[in-house]
């Protein structure tokens, strides 16, 4: 049959790659860019690194308003699907290319499927709550990464769509890890043998005010070592605009692609982040996950003992930061072979 997948930014790309290498064995796939991330090493670069083929429509929309943004996606990707008549769309994770995803697919009865779906930080100020909500209210078929999600979703009266497939990153990360071993990126930034933390950031309430961002950077020039810090095109133009001092301690980068950032969070000591997908890379790969947000979708990271909420203005960040060190093993939470199983549900429903 036809699928469209529709994709948009960063952490998108990294599960298309697996959904799409299976897909593509059963189903003819057409791929939808939004344009919402542009930059090569924001998007291109992850086509390449998942060895994803192009997109065959690049709707080139990003910034502006979330309701500016969000409209002229819903409404050029109507205009696609129209033409195209798919039997099935995919929308994955809770972007608002995910969100526009969604709505052009159900506004013309045409069956709707949320990869990542069920996850709630119960936070209505993101907008990727509200993003997911409205995903999962709204499509027909909701692909639950973890058990939480499927009692999210049951609580909102949506079990009768839901089903529990595992997390698809599980798959991305096992094929990433592979080809992240020929990665030479320790080498390029100088970081042989050395002990070092990585920094990414890029949540709207961490950076989007430049006093909590200019906070938080500085508190870190205490962390003992390296810190090395991909920096996200937000949080960058943040920094460029206010002048914000990057700390001396600091070894600042551009965002990297998919492979050399696998073979960083395997070398570093810990992560600290505000992001979705790195934390749940941390626990698969064993790593301590300092998570700067007061909460998480990502429950059971934290319930493991190996992903620690802080709030960045909380007293003694760095001494808490550094004591956290958690050893002991962690149950396997979200599942294995998770695009296959994926795959095979909508066979079953599809064709079947
Ligand atoms: C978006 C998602 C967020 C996700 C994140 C992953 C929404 C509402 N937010 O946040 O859920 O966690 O992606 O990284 O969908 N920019 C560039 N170049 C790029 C990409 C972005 O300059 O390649 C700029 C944009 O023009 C904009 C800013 O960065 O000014 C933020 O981009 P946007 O896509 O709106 O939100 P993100 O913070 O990236
Ligand atoms: N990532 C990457 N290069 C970077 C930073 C992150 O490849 O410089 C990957 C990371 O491995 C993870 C994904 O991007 O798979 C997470 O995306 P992001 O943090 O942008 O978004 P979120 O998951 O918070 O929505």
């Amino acid at each position: 049959m036809k699928v469209i997948t529709i994709v948009g930014a960063r952490p998108q790309f990294i599960k298309l790659g697996s959904f799409s290498r299976e897909l593509r064995k059963f189903h003819t796939e057409l791929i939808i860019h939004t344009g919402q991330h542009f930059d090569s090493e924001m998007s291109d670069l992850f086509f390449r690194d998942l060895e994803i083929p192009q997109p065959d429509f690049n709707l080139n929309i990003n910034g502006g308003t979330h309701g500016q943004q969000t409209s002229q996606m819903i409404s050029s990707i109507e205009t696609i699907l129209i033409k195209e008549q798919p039997q099935l769309v995919v929308v994955f994770g809770d972007t608002n290319s995910t969100l526009a995803g969604a709505l052009a697919t159900v506004k013309l009865g045409i069956p709707c499927l949320h990869v990542e779906a069920g996850l709630r930080s119960f936070n209505r100020s993101m907008p990727e709550e509200i993003n997911r909500v409205v995903a999962d209210h709204t499509s027909d078929y909701l692909f639950a990464p973890t058990q939480t999600a499927m009692i999210n979703m049951e609580k909102e009266g949506l079990s009768s769509k839901a089903f529990l497939t595992g997390d698809i990153m599980v798959d991305s990360l096992s094929w990433g890890s592979e080809k992240a071993k020929s990665s030479m990126i320790m080498e390029s930034l100088g970081l042989h043998n050395q002990h070092f933390s990585l920094l990414t950031l890029h949540r709207p309430y961490n950076v989007d005010d430049p006093l909590t961002l200019s906070t938080i950077l500085s508190k870190l020039i205490d962390l003992r070592g390296t810190v090395v810090f991909p920096i996200h095109p937000r949080t960058k133009s943040i920094v460029e605009k206010n002048g914000i001092t990057i700390p001396s301690n600091f070894v600042l980068t551009k965002p990297l692609g998919y492979l050399d950032f696998i073979k960083l969070q395997e070398a570093s000591t810990r992560i600290i982040t505000d992001s979705g997908g790195i934390q749940k890379e941390a626990f698969l790969l064993k790593k301590p996950c300092i998570t700067l947000r007061s909460e998480t979708e990502w429950v059971e990271t934290v319930a493991e003992g190996w992903n620690l909420l802080l709030d960045v203005f909380s007293p003694n960040l760095i001494g808490r930061i550094e004591s956290f060190n958690p050893t002991h093993k962690a149950k396997q939470v979200f599942g294995l072979n998770v695009t296959k199983k994926m795959i095979s549900i909508i066979n079953n429903q599809f064709i079947n």
